[in-house]
């Protein structure tokens, strides 16, 4: 049971706990040097701890009124309790400072993650064929949108 979950920026020193959850739950994980533009400010990263426990990031990129989700990815052993809801409404919360649109790139086949971001208003609206490298070819990436202030 999760009491209660406590966000906070990522910084390099977390580079291994994110990086051990990153190797763990995608079918082809980033490398770490693609985390490096979260420590410079290019990117944007928060985490989420139960307690002192890592047990999910969200990284964006934020360029003028626009922000893009790049990574979202919760524990194995927290998925399906509430994590992701919080971490992304916590992440629309911030952007919504100075964003109008958040857009994400998501697997075809990822049910729970489109249902994630549906439960949030997010509305499909392109495809990228043969985007991702998949179990058996390649795998369409579906395009999402948000826009807030409206
Ligand atoms: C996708 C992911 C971020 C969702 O986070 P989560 O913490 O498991 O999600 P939540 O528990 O907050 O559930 C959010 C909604 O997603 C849906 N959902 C969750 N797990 C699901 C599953 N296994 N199948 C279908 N829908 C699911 C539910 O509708 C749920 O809303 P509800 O509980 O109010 O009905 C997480 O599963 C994950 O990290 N997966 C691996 C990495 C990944 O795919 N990242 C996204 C890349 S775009």
């Amino acid at each position: 049971m999760i009491k209660e979950l406590i966000f906070r920026s990522i910084t390099e020193n977390d580079l291994n706990g994110v990086y051990e959850i990153e190797n763990s739950v995608h079918y082809s994980p980033w490398q770490p040097s693609s985390f490096a533009p979260c420590f410079t400010g290019r990117n944007h990263g928060w985490l989420a701890f139960d307690g002192s426990t890592l047990c999910a990031y969200i990284i964006l990129s934020m360029v003028a009124d626009e922000a893009e989700i790049l990574n979202m990815s919760v524990a194995s052993d927290y998925q399906g309790k509430g994590v992701g809801s919080a971490l992304l409404e916590f992440s629309i919360e911030k952007v919504g400072v100075s964003c109008e649109n958040i857009f994400l790139e998501v697997r075809e086949s990822n049910d729970a993650a489109i249902a994630l971001y549906e439960k949030y208003y997010f509305c499909e609206v392109g495809r990228r064929n043969n985007y991702y490298p998949a179990k058996r070819g390649r795998e369409d990436a579906l395009i999402y949108a948000l826009t807030l202030n409206v």
